[in-house]
């Protein structure tokens, strides 16, 4: 299979890079790569990373209220038939009788005439999105289990457990973060759309009259988790979800929309999934999954707030915010144009590059003695190939936000020279200061 549409307006430039400097290649690319996978090289993995060990920071270890999980990816078709996702989790599809190429055709104007071929295309027919697998030794004799479609219910399901084992006061959540799987009809747009991906979730359960007021409590605690790792208010939007397009378990939802170099599309969304969850979970396991308030004699099924946030879509809205162009002094006296990623410099992958000015023992010791007085402390890298220009450059396309550079200076005034990524303003610090000099830089 080889890889679908992934280049949409205004995107090459920053698959381009992402290729380039190691933050994400196509899935199975020396195969001919397979549609809707993406790989995560080391930039993009290490910025994966720091989003999702923010998001844990913030809102499982600095709260109370919270309980972190990690569960399985696999689960069996009882939960998703008590879900309703084997019936519901279905997109519409049409193929065209030409080239066979399939499309949503919710999202076509024409659903009469193929856009890739101008052929005829067929009456729509529902497809449903979750990933059979097949488990046990024996082909045939086996049992289906699914590929989680959301990683939602590996949470309704532990319901019981985190009440038994923690005995939480409502209202409290249960966390996580991981992989869930799609069979997207049409996967596209890069990281967009694709049919393994990651989220971070949770569920907040509460009680029926509160849903309004902690609804709009996640709300503004989205907006304040997208602030906290840069992306800019201005290219975000609420977006209401109507009645007729929002999921079958959803009486509200919000989708915090996102200007993508492609257009406005869905960033995260907000949803109140009422007790739908658990009372269909008591229904068909025959477990009772109601939570017993003590102090006011009460039993009752939990209702439920549900913030998700896309990483993949994360991921992307942070390449698109932080990709700039901009002029640059070049060695000689001349102007060049500088590619830069300005992220936030708490998910930058690297936070200080650490070079020595050229390829000489006593420079390149230097330089390493002070990476490894560092690299504890901080997400250092270490180089010394190529000119200094270059790696300014290299580093400016990862978004390394102070770059290091030991001279031959250094070797007497014990100085070196801190370039900063965004202002390119260079200033001297004494070695034995940089880790405060760091310090205060990344708490700002
Ligand atoms: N538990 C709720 C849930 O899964 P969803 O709106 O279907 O809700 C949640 O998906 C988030 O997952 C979306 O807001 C989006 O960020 C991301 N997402 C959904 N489908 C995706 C896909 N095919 N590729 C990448 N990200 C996707």
């Amino acid at each position: 299979m080889t890889a679908e549409d992934t280049t949409s307006n205004g995107m090459e430039k920053i698959i381009s890079l992402a290729k380039r400097r190691g933050f994400i290649y196509q899935g199975s690319e020396i195969y001919g790569g397979l549609a809707g996978t993406w790989d995560y090289g080391p930039m993009g993995a290490a910025l994966k990373r720091n989003i999702t060990d923010l998001w844990w920071k913030r809102f499982v270890e600095e709260r109370s209220d919270m309980y972190g999980m990690d569960t399985a990816i696999i689960m069996p078709e009882a939960v998703w038939r008590a879900s309703g996702h084997l019936e519901g989790f279905a997109d519409p599809m049409v193929e065209c009788v030409k080239c066979k190429h399939r499309f949503r055709a919710d999202t076509l104007t024409d659903t009469a005439t193929c856009p890739d071929c101008g052929g005829a295309l067929g009456e729509p027919k529902m497809f449903n999105l979750l990933f059979p697998v097949s488990m046990g030794s024996t082909a045939g004799s086996g049992t289906t289990g699914y590929l989680r479609g959301e990683i939602a219910q590996g949470m309704f399901v532990n319901f019981k457990n985190i009440i038994d084992t923690f005995h939480p006061d409502i209202p409290f959540g249960i966390a996580q973060y991981g992989k869930a799987f799609r069979n997207e009809i049409a996967p596209r747009d890069f990281l967009f759309r694709i049919r393994e991906f990651n989220l971070m979730e949770f569920e907040y359960f509460i009680r029926k009259s509160e849903w309004e007021r902690w609804f709009e409590y996640w709300r503004e605690e989205m907006w304040q988790w997208m602030d906290a790792i840069g992306l800019s208010r201005e290219h975000i939007h609420e977006l209401e979800v109507p009645d007729d397009e929002r999921a079958h378990y959803s009486k509200r939802t919000i989708d915090f929309e996102y200007d993508y170099p492609f257009g406005r599309k869905e960033l995260y969304g907000l949803a109140y999934r009422t007790d739908y969850d658990l009372s269909r979970h008591t229904e068909a396991s025959a477990i009772d999954l109601s939570y017993y308030d003590q102090e006011k004699n009460e039993r009752f099924i939990p209702h439920v707030i549900e913030p998700t946030f896309g990483i993949d879509r994360t991921v992307l809205a942070l390449l698109s915010d932080a990709y700039a162009e901009e002029d640059a002094p070049t060695a000689d006296g001349g102007m060049e144009t500088r590619v830069v990623m300005k992220f936030n410099k708490k998910v930058a992958p690297v936070q200080a590059a650490i070079l020595p000015l050229m390829r000489k023992d006593d420079l390149m010791n230097g330089a390493k003695a002070i990476f490894d007085a560092l690299k504890k402390d901080f997400r250092v890298q270490y180089d010394e190939t190529a000119s200094i220009g270059k790696r300014y450059r290299r580093q400016d396309e990862i978004g390394t936000p102070y770059c290091i550079t030991f001279d031959y200076d250094s070797l007497s005034d014990e100085k070196v020279t801190v370039r900063d990524r965004d202002t390119m303003q260079q200033e001297r610090v004494l070695i034995t200061n940089l880790r405060s000099y760091l310090t205060d830089m990344f708490a700002s």
